[in-house]
């Protein structure tokens, strides 16, 4: 553990790429634990700025613009408002959030590439690599297709195959086509420049493996792996039409690696931020801490700080606190499978329940392994954790201040042993969460800020102010007051992880502001100050809007699955003759019931124009019998009749089926009357 003292903390968070929504993953891994600590550090008082930004360069950014037709100015525009606007939603407090594509992180990033280049780091080599001859461009990994060597699977990209799960280099594939024009690419000759990682590994061993043992182990851990294989040259530059150009005269069609420019984006950030940028960045009294996922290990532990190292004027971090990965029900989050809670939507379902995904995501960090979110789990904390002990004991000790005292908080009288073993506890408390704090483990704060209230619950439960009224009024006076004063330090406790309910609870008891180092005190609120009336901090989470939430997830999965299918081979000819015996006639369902004991089927009775009948169905799993009445339908009338149930079925309703199996009715376009043929 380094015993330095810093005057300053420059706070940083991985930037994350335009090319779509935050989701839970990202917010446990990374934001929501450097939202805690940055406010933390406020409330202490100390000089603290922390910077973010949406990283815009790379590959993927390009194909997604591809793929949807528009400019990747467009992709990235569209995913940086959305990005920037639920991290506010959330009361994620960056002091700045940029954007990569600005022109001072244009400028700040060719400068320090140029700087490298002028002292001569970079080497420069040429290699052969996949061009498209048609389109006139290098190709990138990501933008050659092909045969996948290993399980003959077509549609391998040219990093990885995705069916087998294998790495590939282009070359590996069988068959390669370019994405851009579909022509098969040729090699050609390119020139890149390289940062001499090598030359920076025993430096680099020495200040992670000798200098920061204190650093979590996972981090430390796979730095140690990377260095014990040997570091090689990286290269730092990429043939791509979407980034920042090389700096350097005949590097027409180069721009700097995505990797490269990104974590640069924190300087310009913090340009951006303040004029004061260099006191932050350049003086060995500032700790840099970089707030990263697990997968940004190497970039932040390695390649920039040898870039740092090599340009010379900067601090290296103190530390990199990278947690590991949250799963989702069981499963991991992907983008690409579109299996996620994602942040903007969350907020639009659950207004006004900001503080318990907070509560949840850092109750529930994988900050010392991979971590599952599940919705029901979410229910159970808020239910057992934030209604039954925070919000309780809040609501019980403001509730009865209102009812015996008009709000007023009374004068407590002699404290007895008890009162004081419990208030005791506080400063004890306070030492737990602070140690934490400081060292990035959230969890554990969380549980200590938690366990003020749980402790207020407790006092409360044991001296039964609502009995003791009765034969001992004056002491019951004591006992308000004491439980108001845990109140009190609840309220600052719990601000850097549920900044909406400290701000509420502030609010409830009319006081403005409480310091961080009240914390531990029992006279924080004075006799005689009247709060205001109590709200409720956080109401129980009923099964239905978590069940609308797991259908949620049940139907993208269904839906990603559905896209992924094959879609069902044509079946044998048929004449005209033999589609024309069909008869199909639009006709309304005037009535819907289930089928009892069964899981699949309803009984529908339909207006057909020629009758009213009745047909048995298996929609149940996609339509309720609400859902379905008075709604225009296809039926296939001439259908011989069935018996199912023991209910005779005349006709089918006609459906489409996706590849998964899953139902959708078919219906006119506009309403048209029972009876009208169809075909
Ligand atoms: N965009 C990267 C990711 O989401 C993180 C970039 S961090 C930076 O994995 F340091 F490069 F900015
Ligand atoms: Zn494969």
């Amino acid at each position: 553990m380094s015993k330095k003292e810093y005057k300053r903390y420059l706070v940083t968070s991985a930037l994350p790429y335009a090319n779509g929504p935050v989701h839970i993953g990202h917010l446990a891994g990374v934001y929501v634990p450097s939202d805690i600590y940055v406010r933390y550090l406020r409330l202490r008082g100390r000089d603290v700025i922390w910077v973010c930004g949406s990283d815009e360069h790379g590959v993927p950014i390009t194909i997604k613009a591809r793929k949807e037709g528009v400019t990747p100015q467009d992709v990235v525009d569209k995913y940086n408002a959305i990005i920037k606007s639920s991290f506010e939603g959330l009361g994620i407090s960056f002091d700045i959030y940029s954007r990569t594509t600005s022109p001072t992180h244009y400028k700040t990033a060719s400068e320090f590439f140029r700087t490298l280049y002028d002292k001569g780091v970079f080497s420069e080599a040429t290699s052969k690599q996949y061009y498209d001859e048609e389109a006139k461009t290098f190709l990138a990994d990501r933008y050659i297709m092909g045969t996948c060597p290993h399980c003959q699977a077509e549609g391998a990209y040219g990093d990885q195959c995705e069916k087998c799960g294998s790495t590939l280099n282009p070359t590996d594939l069988i068959n390669p086509k370019s994405m851009i024009s579909g022509s098969a690419p040729v090699m050609k000759e390119t020139t890149h420049w390289y940062l001499p990682l090598d030359k920076y590994e025993p430096k680099l061993r020495e200040w992670i493996l000798e200098g920061h043992k204190e650093w979590k182990s996972n981090v430390y851990g796979q730095c140690k792996s990377w260095m014990d294989l040997g570091l090689q040259p990286r290269a730092v530059s990429r043939d791509l039409n979407w980034g920042i150009p090389v700096p350097v005269e005949g590097a027409e069609g180069k721009v700097l690696y995505v990797w490269f420019d990104a974590p640069i984006g924190y300087i310009s950030a913090t340009k951006d931020l303040t004029p004061d940028w260099e006191k932050y960045w350049k003086s060995e009294d500032t700790k840099l801490v970089h707030f990263i996922g697990k997968d940004n290990i190497v970039f932040h532990c390695i390649v920039f700080p040898a870039m740092l190292m090599a340009h010379g004027d900067y601090i290296l971090p103190e530390n990199v606190p990278a947690n590991e990965f949250l799963n989702l029900e069981g499963d991991k989050i992907s983008t690409s499978r579109n299996w996620a809670v994602w942040l903007n939507e969350y907020l639009e379902d659950m207004p006004g329940k900001q503080d318990v995904l907070r509560y949840v995501l850092c109750a529930n960090a994988p900050e010392t392994k991979d971590n599952d979110f599940t919705w029901k789990d979410y229910q159970a904390r808020n239910n057992n954790e934030l209604v039954a002990v925070l919000g309780n004991f809040v609501n019980r000790a403001l509730v009865l201040t209102h009812k015996y005292y008009g709000g007023v908080v009374p004068e407590a009288g002699e404290l007895n042993d008890y009162d004081k073993e419990i208030l005791a506890e506080l400063p004890r408390i306070k030492v737990a969460l602070e140690e934490n704090l400081e060292n990035y483990r959230f969890r554990e704060a969380l549980k200590e800020a938690m366990n003020i209230a749980r402790l207020g619950n407790k006092y409360l439960a044991d001296t039964e102010p609502w009995k003791v009224v009765k034969t001992d009024p004056e002491r019951v006076k004591t006992i308000l007051n004491v439980a108001l004063q845990i109140v009190a330090n609840t309220a600052v406790a719990i601000e850097p992880f549920m900044p909406f309910s400290a701000e509420k609870l502030l609010r409830m008891l009319a006081i403005e502001k409480i310091d961080w180092e009240q914390i531990g005190s029992s006279n924080i609120v004075e006799a005689g100050h009247t709060i205001s009336t109590p709200e409720l901090l956080f109401e129980k989470i009923e099964d239905d809007v978590i069940e609308r939430q797991v259908k949620k997830l049940d139907d993208a999965k269904r839906a990603n699955e559905a896209a992924n299918a094959k879609v069902a081979e044509q079946k044998d000819s048929v004449s005209f003759d033999d589609f024309g015996k069909m008869d199909i006639r639009v006709s309304t369902v005037v009535a819907a019931e289930k089928v009892a004991k069964t899981k699949k089927l309803l009984k529908l009775t339909v207006d057909t124009g020629i009758d009213t009948r009745t047909i048995v169905s298996g929609i149940a799993e996609y339509y309720t019998p609400e859902e379905l009445v008075g709604r225009q339908i296809l039926v296939l009338v001439n259908l011989l009749p069935r018996e199912l149930k023991g209910i005779t079925s005349e006709g089918m309703i006609l459906m489409a089926s996706d590849a998964t199996g899953k139902l959708t009715l078919l219906a006119p376009e506009q309403n048209v009357p029972n009876g009208s043929q169809v075909g």
